[in-house]
């Protein structure tokens, strides 16, 4: 499968992704409704939004590159109504085949490609999928609901673009 502006190649067997210069959420498989596969593709310090993972499970692997997650506490509901910088409670480098685990009883997570020499690429499975999640703004806790959207779909591309990606804050960006 190949993915517009991004000129890597998915294949299953040699998992190859150089060379990637736009981020892309890529969905791989949906599991009969039971979970979304999806390959994730970093551009150099890109990073996704402080999210939640919508009562689900989510494993990541990294195929390509390294990532850093860093966890942060749900705020509370005075926390958020004070406005109050959300506490970070750990940071991660994930190397290349690293695997971890995520769910919503771990605290929220913001994942990015720390290099700005290297793209990274990463493989992830959520069970159950979702179609919605929360997006949270660091600085005062404030959250909003984000869509789930793909760059592409079974190796097809969708409609949705990762220009109107970087612009729409409503739209969710990473995982
Ligand atoms: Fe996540």
């Amino acid at each position: 499968m190949e993915y517009p502006g991004v000129s890597f190649v998915w294949n299953r067997r040699n998992m190859e992704y150089p060379r990637i210069t736009l981020y892309t959420r890529n969905l791989v498989d949906e599991g009969n409704g039971k979970y979304n596969l999806m390959l994730l593709a970093w551009a150099e310090g890109q990073g996704s939004s402080i999210h939640d993972h919508a009562n689900s499970h989510c494993f990541m692997k990294v195929l390509d590159g390294s990532l850093r997650e860093v966890r942060f506490a749900w705020p509370s509901e005075s926390e958020e109504e004070e406005e109050k910088e959300m506490q970070i409670i750990g940071q991660t480098t994930l190397k290349t085949n690293d695997v971890t685990y995520m769910n919503d009883s771990l605290g929220l997570h913001r994942v990015e490609n720390p290099s700005h020499t290297q793209t990274a690429a990463s493989l992830h499975l959520y069970s159950p999928p979702f179609e919605s999640v929360l997006l949270f703004d660091q600085r005062t806790g404030h959250k909003t609901k984000g869509k789930c959207t793909f760059w592409s779909k079974y190796g097809v591309r969708t409609s949705f673009s990762a220009i109107s990606a970087k612009l729409d804050a409503e739209d969710y960006e990473n995982n």
